[in-house]
């Protein structure tokens, strides 16, 4: 089971998704994230993340930004998205039904809100909702797996 978390430069919202999804299911899951810009590839995620992921033992520091791109409709089986802007972003490089259907936004029908332009207070919000969206996934997540054996 392959899972992917995006949002606009992978640097603020979605490595953090991924630390902290990655910390609540087993080794067999992978969990990646990527971004719908490119302007950051290659670099480490925001200070701002890595400092509020490490204040609830979540090391995301070791993360580089990458783009997404087509293929991860391919490699991935779910494809979480932060925000309507990422969605829209994600679902217009969609070829099939097959690559819809795994498109969604991480709060269901709310936004994850982008905290880059704001301070700390609002990473750790941040945080707080990617938790609890994560405890949801990871619940379904291995309710599903267990379903498969
Ligand atoms: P993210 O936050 O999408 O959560 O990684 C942002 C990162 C960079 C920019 C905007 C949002 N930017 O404009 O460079």
């Amino acid at each position: 089971m392959k899972i992917l978390m995006v949002c606009l430069g992978n640097i603020c919202r979605s490595p953090l998704a991924e630390g902290i999804l990655q910390s609540k299911l087993p080794e067999s899951f992978t969990v990646d994230s990527a971004g719908t810009i490119d302007m950051h590839a290659g670099k480490a995620p925001d200070l701002r993340s890595i400092q509020t992921g490490k204040l609830y033992n979540i090391d995301i520091s070791a993360q580089q930004s990458r783009p997404f791109t087509t293929n991860d409709f391919e490699e991935y089986d779910y494809i979480f998205c932060m925000d309507r802007s990422n969605l829209a972003d994600v679902l217009s490089l969609a070829k099939s039904d097959s690559d819809r259907k795994k498109v969604s936004l991480i709060l269901g029908d709310a936004e994850v809100p982008d905290p880059y332009w704001g301070g700390l207070e609002d990473f750790d919000k941040v945080y707080h909702m990617l938790d609890k969206a994560a405890n949801t996934i990871a619940s379904k997540l291995t309710a599903e797996v267990e379903k498969q054996l």
